[in-house]
């Protein structure tokens, strides 16, 4: 990292920063090769975001994230709703241009079946209040016990809660940022650039979500599923996906830094199960 920030909580954030993108590429090996792929090219990756997931549970909630990030001088950006997915989200930027951006949604427990708020209780209850205040909360994985059959449960009615529950703290996505890509321009050559070295695109809503007029453009892959392990067995489950994202100048001269609700709803369906 070049030395903007001179100190040793800069080397920190660094850090956690580097555990997040070694969690999230041991976890997921297709990410890794894309991204490798794209080195390959002589591209030099740099991570437009990273996206967490949570539950809005007191314990739990965006805030019991953010509070990790804050103290190295990230700050809340834009909050957003999705209404039919019942999410609130809310990104963090830093002063250092060079950090990726840092967006956490959170599912809204009192908006969906009851049945989902109940068995959050049981997850959240077996965490312990020294992991949530310690940094290692963002890259822990899963801090709990759970059954392969309450997942499913979960599943049926929120893709979303059935994730969380099973992958816990981590980053759901990385998302390349093509702006500082030199070779791929444009959202349409690094899509086909990944199809080409065999990769399925989430197409929900189109493979491109948002327009240049959005000023943000964005496409992701769709998760591939990996072997998990659970209290009764191991089974396939969608892990997490790779995004890509360009910007586009506003008015004002500047890169749109914010996100698109529209856009990023279509994009949460990427770890959705195969139908
Ligand atoms: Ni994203």
């Amino acid at each position: 990292m070049p030395n903007s920030l001179h100190s040793s909580d800069a080397q920190a954030l660094q850090k956690i920063i580097d555990k997040m993108w070694l969690d999230y590429t041991q976890l997921n090996p297709s990410a890794k090769k894309i991204y490798d792929s794209f080195v390959k090219e002589g591209e030099k990756v740099i991570n437009d975001h990273v996206a967490y997931r949570t539950f809005n549970h007191k314990k739990l909630g965006v805030q019991s994230l953010a509070q990790h990030i804050e103290k190295y001088g990230y700050k809340p950006k834009n909050e957003y709703f999705f209404e039919q997915k019942k999410l609130r989200a809310q990104h963090y930027e830093h002063p250092n241009k060079e950090l990726p951006k840092i967006f956490i949604s959170e599912l809204e427990l009192e908006k969906v079946e009851p049945f989902i708020a109940e068995e959050v209780e049981k997850l959240v209850d077996q965490v312990p209040m020294s992991l949530i205040q310690s940094e290692e909360l963002l890259v822990c994985g899963r801090p709990w016990k759970l059954s392969h059959e309450t997942y499913l449960k979960l599943a049926d009615v929120s893709e979303y809660a059935s994730w969380v529950a099973a992958f816990g703290f981590r980053p759901n996505h990385f998302t390349v940022n093509v702006n500082a890509l030199q070779k791929y321009k444009d959202i349409q050559s690094v899509n086909q650039f990944v199809k080409s070295i065999g990769f399925d695109l989430n197409s929900s809503g189109g493979e491109i979500k948002g327009t240049p007029e959005e000023l943000l453009e964005q496409s992701s892959t769709m998760a591939k599923e990996i072997q998990m392990s659970f209290t009764d067995g191991t089974f396939p489950v969608p892990a997490c996906y790779y995004e890509f994202a360009k910007r586009y100048k506003t008015p004002t001269g500047e890169l749109y830094q914010g996100f698109i609700a529209k856009s990023a709803d279509k994009i949460f369906e990427s770890t959705n199960r195969a139908r």
